[in-house]
């Protein structure tokens, strides 16, 4: 091969991998060469962006079909670290590290030996908390440039500067959306807006931001069921790692700490030796800690959860079936990690209930083992820029005729239950819109379920349709 080819074929790699890590894949023995795990697919709110179709609907349109409709709603990019992680979990972690290198012999063990020479990727702590990393922009500019090449057809056009994308007022969310609002465009002249939606606390329904204008939401929620696994599954992690390296005397919150380093780290330095320390049924024992954290938080573990996702889903509902002349045909949300969970219970999707029957005396997930079998795992819809989109279908086929809506999680497409009569398992938009109103009838409105007393505070997001900043 000529070199001009080779330099040719090297700069073709480099461009498409545009990632700024590597994965950190783990492999088995000759006989099981299809084993791959990535333990950066584990790590529930602290993955980097990732796609992962396991069932294998194509995320294409299907065929004879367009979509004329889309509405987008996102968390925002990878955070250099996120504000309670760092200040409970992982700074008291790297304060018992700074101390113990007076009486410790990290260099002694082969797994922890770089800790002799190791230095927190937090650098500058009052600049990185809650801040969207280098890689955090690069991944949502770079979904801006691909909505772009997915949707073309809804792309504003010069004469309709109304485009809006919504970003909630933080600075994470604001920053993501307006990467991605940049990247939509790819470099050339924008068309439109960014809006900043207030995240106050009287905003009731109006908001990207739920959980903190509900004063019945609990926060907190989770962490008791979610401690009681962890201390279950540090046992052997912490015994371990005494012997390697005796005297420092590992915790549960050690454990807690190194794991979510590899993630931090990963997304600051593009890789972590942190990633290597553990087994693959360690990394899921970690994921199963988040994933009974939010499921209690966020999930089918709290009665609050459908309502607070219900304001999105109703409002893009509306947006889907009434389509006006110059409307906007592509929205775009950006927001936190509690608002994709919510709107997946509103939906009623990742429901291990529906599979199991409630007739089932075996609780979802058990506090003692890991429930492998189990369709609530967080990390494929909580991963940073994790996204749920809905997608309306103009099929024109013998087969099908007519409008469909469908749902896709981080680009994967998920049939909606009881909802599969359209093509590649849509669901046909008058059922869709029934489903909707069906649903916001059977869980209590925002402002009632959420206790709040001022009767003026709006039950309905309305933001969408307005003309004004917000
Ligand atoms: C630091 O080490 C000393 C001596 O072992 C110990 O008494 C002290 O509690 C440690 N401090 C922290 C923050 O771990
Ligand atoms: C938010 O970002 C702006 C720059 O866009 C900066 O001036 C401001 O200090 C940031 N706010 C916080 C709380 O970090
Ligand atoms: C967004 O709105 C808030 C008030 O709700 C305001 O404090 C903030 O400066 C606004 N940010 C931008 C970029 O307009
Ligand atoms: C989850 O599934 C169970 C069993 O079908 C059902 O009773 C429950 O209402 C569902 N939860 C939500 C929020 O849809
Ligand atoms: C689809 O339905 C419309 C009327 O609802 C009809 O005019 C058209 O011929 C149908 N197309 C196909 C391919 O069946």
């Amino acid at each position: 091969m000529s070199p001009l080819l080779l330099l040719l074929i090297s700069f073709i790699i480099k461009a498409c991998a545009i990632d700024l890590h590597s994965p950190w894949t783990m492999s088995a023995g000759s006989t099981y060469g299809s084993y791959k795990f990535n333990v950066l697919h584990h790590l529930t709110g602290i993955s980097p962006y990732f796609e992962s179709n396991s069932e294998g609907l194509n995320p294409d349109p299907p065929q004879d079909c367009t979509i004329d409709r889309v509405a987008y709603l996102l968390r925002h990019g990878a955070l250099y670290v996120n504000e309670y992680d760092y200040v409970s979990i992982i700074e008291p972690f790297l304060q018992r590290l700074k101390n113990a290198s007076n009486y410790v012999k990290f260099s002694e063990s082969t797994d922890l030996s770089f800790l002799t020479h190791w230095t927190s990727p937090v650098s500058n702590s009052r600049e990185q908390i809650a801040k969207l990393s280098k890689l955090g922009y690069l991944e949502a500019f770079s979904l801006g440039t691909r909505l772009a090449y997915r949707y073309p057809h809804l792309m504003p056009t010069a004469k309709d500067t109304s485009f809006k994308v919504w970003g909630s007022n933080a600075n994470r969310t604001k920053h993501s959306a307006e990467a991605l609002f940049a990247g939509l465009f790819a470099g050339h002249e924008t068309i439109g807006k960014m809006v900043n939606v207030s995240e106050n606390s009287d905003r009731g329904a109006d908001t990207l931001t739920p959980t903190r204008s509900c004063p019945n939401f609990d926060v907190s929620k989770g962490t008791r069921q979610a401690d009681v696994w962890l201390k279950n599954y540090a046992v052997p992690i912490i015994a371990r790692l005494n012997a390697k390296v005796p005297g420092f005397h590992f915790s549960a919150h050690d454990v807690m700490a190194m794991q979510e380093l590899c993630g931090y780290e990963t997304i600051i330095r593009g890789s972590s030796l942190f990633c290597g320390i553990f087994t693959s049924e360690e990394w899921l024992s970690f994921e199963y800690y988040f994933d009974i954290k939010y499921y209690y938080e966020l999930g089918y573990g709290n009665d609050l959860s459908p309502t607070l996702g219900m304001p999105w889903l109703v409002a893009t509902s509306d947006l889907l079936a009434h389509a006006k002349a110059n409307d906007q045909r592509l929205y775009i949300s950006v927001a936190h990690r509690q608002i994709p969970p919510l709107i997946l219970t509103a939906l009623g999707l990742f429901n291990d209930s529906e599979y199991l029957g409630t007739s089932n005396v075996n609780p979802v997930l058990p506090l003692d083992k890991i429930n492998y079998q189990r369709a609530w795992k967080t990390s494929s819809f909580i991963s940073f820029l994790s996204q749920i989109a809905l997608e309306r279908l103009n099929c024109k086929s013998t087969a099908y005729n007519g409008s469909y809506v469908r749902i896709l999680v981080n680009s994967v497409p998920k049939p909606l239950p009881g909802c599969v009569s359209g093509p590649s398992d849509s669901c046909p938009l008058k059922q869709f819109t029934d489903y909707v109103k069906q649903r916001h009838k059977q869980y209590e409105d925002f402002t009632k379920a959420c206790g709040v007393k001022n009767k003026n505070v709006p039950d309905a997001m309305t933001f969408f349709v307005k003309e004004q900043t917000v």
